[in-house]
């Protein structure tokens, strides 16, 4: 059964008919063309699919879009900058060497825009564990953690102190 749903995509706002069943990586992916948005394993555990729902990261395979009516959805196409540039984030990302085959790195950022959005200033250790959810089949996870941290750090620097 189909349901008109509106949200706002990356600042957008959207007016779509879903199947009741339909998951809401789907709907950004195949409908709404956001490719940044990746189908791993579609059962909530490798975190490829992680997107931003009312500023909070959750696996996007695994929830309705009927769910996300009225909501704010953001995703790794919502973090540039008016011209094109690149966010503080995936610059972390890319000057640490934190991308290799790149599948699992939008899903990373946008918990790295969770974690940096909290303001508080976690450890390695700390980090490992708030990235616990996302695989990289590259296993590159100290440049990965390496980004975060950073990011992270520099954050603080402006905000925290
Ligand atoms: S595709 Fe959603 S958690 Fe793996
Ligand atoms: S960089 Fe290839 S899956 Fe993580």
């Amino acid at each position: 059964m189909l349901k008109i749903i509106h949200m706002n995509v990356n600042g957008k706002d959207v007016e779509l008919a879903v199947d009741e069943r339909e998951s809401l990586l789907d709907t950004l992916r195949n409908r709404l063309g956001l490719t940044s948005v990746k189908k791993g394993c579609e059962v909530g555990e490798c975190g490829a699919c992680t997107v931003l729902v009312e500023g909070k990261a959750i696996d996007s395979c695994i929830y309705l879009s009927m769910w996300a009516d009225g909501k704010k959805i953001m995703t790794v196409e919502g973090l540039k900058g008016p011209d094109g540039d690149l966010s503080p984030i995936q610059r972390a990302f890319i000057e640490e060497a934190a991308v290799q085959c790149g599948f699992c790195t939008p899903g990373l950022i946008m918990s790295a825009v969770e974690i940096v959005g909290t303001g508080k200033k976690y450890n390695r250790e700390e980090l490992k564990k708030l990235i616990s959810g996302h695989l990289c089949r590259c296993t590159g996870y100290e440049n990965i953690l390496n980004a975060m941290e950073r990011i992270v750090e520099e954050t603080y620097k402006v905000c925290g102190e």
